[in-house]
């Protein structure tokens, strides 16, 4: 599909399976947006916590998807996520408000709206859209799939360095858990469940650093770029 010359790049796959990093640096190289709708969820799920609503109170959560006002601005070059006009950015970075996200998310009328927002976002292409179903249901048309995956283990040992680093209170046992129950509420859920597409491309990055991925994909990327010139 051809959207004024540049594509829409989908990164599906479960929690810490490497999108989010690779994308943003893929997405700075080829000078595509980068959405990164996980951080959607994760911005209602924060919200919906605040107001001390529970993820299976379907009519607040309903009401609450109408009074709130996502918008994704650029600052400083990163994106940042502003919720009602309130920036949330790093406040939606803990494995609580992702897990509260994998809960909320399988909500249909929150599925539903945010739907829109990610579609506008990506119409005009130029975009890589990571998350759990870009390829399957926000654009099951887009120029190009990929599906990241890694061990469970090693996914686990990355949450949790990455909450180490940034100087969280972080519980091996309790980052396993939770990234194991995440996944399969996002797998098991039935709107839109996490799932490979026929026509994605696999990339297991168990053994592959950060750089490997980027190299790999970008190559692909660069391939699909040119042949839609
Ligand atoms: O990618 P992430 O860890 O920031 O996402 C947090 C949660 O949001 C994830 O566990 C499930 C949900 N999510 C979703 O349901 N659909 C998406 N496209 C992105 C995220």
């Amino acid at each position: 599909m051809i959207h004024e010359n540049k594509l829409i790049i989908t990164v599906d796959g479960p929690a810490a399976a490497g999108k989010s990093t690779v994308s943003k640096v893929l997405s700075q190289r080829i000078s595509y947006i980068y959405l990164d709708t996980g951080a959607l969820y994760r911005a209602f799920a924060y919200k919906a916590s605040g107001y001390g609503i529970l993820p299976d109170d379907e009519r607040n959560l309903s009401e609450l998807c109408e009074k709130m006002r996502v918008s994704l601005m650029r600052i400083d070059g990163d994106m940042s996520i502003l919720v009602n006009g309130e920036d949330v950015t790093q406040k939606i970075r803990t494995e609580q408000i992702g897990f509260l996200a994998s809960k909320i998310s399988a909500v249909p009328a929150v599925r539903k709206a945010l739907l829109s927002l990610q579609r506008e976002a990506g119409e005009k292409g130029g975009i890589i859209a990571e998350g759990r179903d870009m390829g399957t249901v926000v654009f099951p048309y887009a120029d190009l799939k990929f599906f990241l995956d890694a061990d469970v283990r090693e996914r686990v040992q990355r949450r949790y360095l990455e909450m180490l680093e940034k100087g969280d209170n972080a519980d091996f046992e309790e980052v396993r858990m939770s990234l194991i129950q995440r996944d399969q509420q996002d797998m098991s859920r039935e709107i839109s469940p996490l799932r490979q597409t026929d026509d994605s491309i696999f990339i297991d990055t168990t053994t592959l650093s950060v750089e490997e991925v980027v190299e790999t994909m970008a190559g692909i990327i660069e391939k699909a770029i040119k042949n839609n010139e």
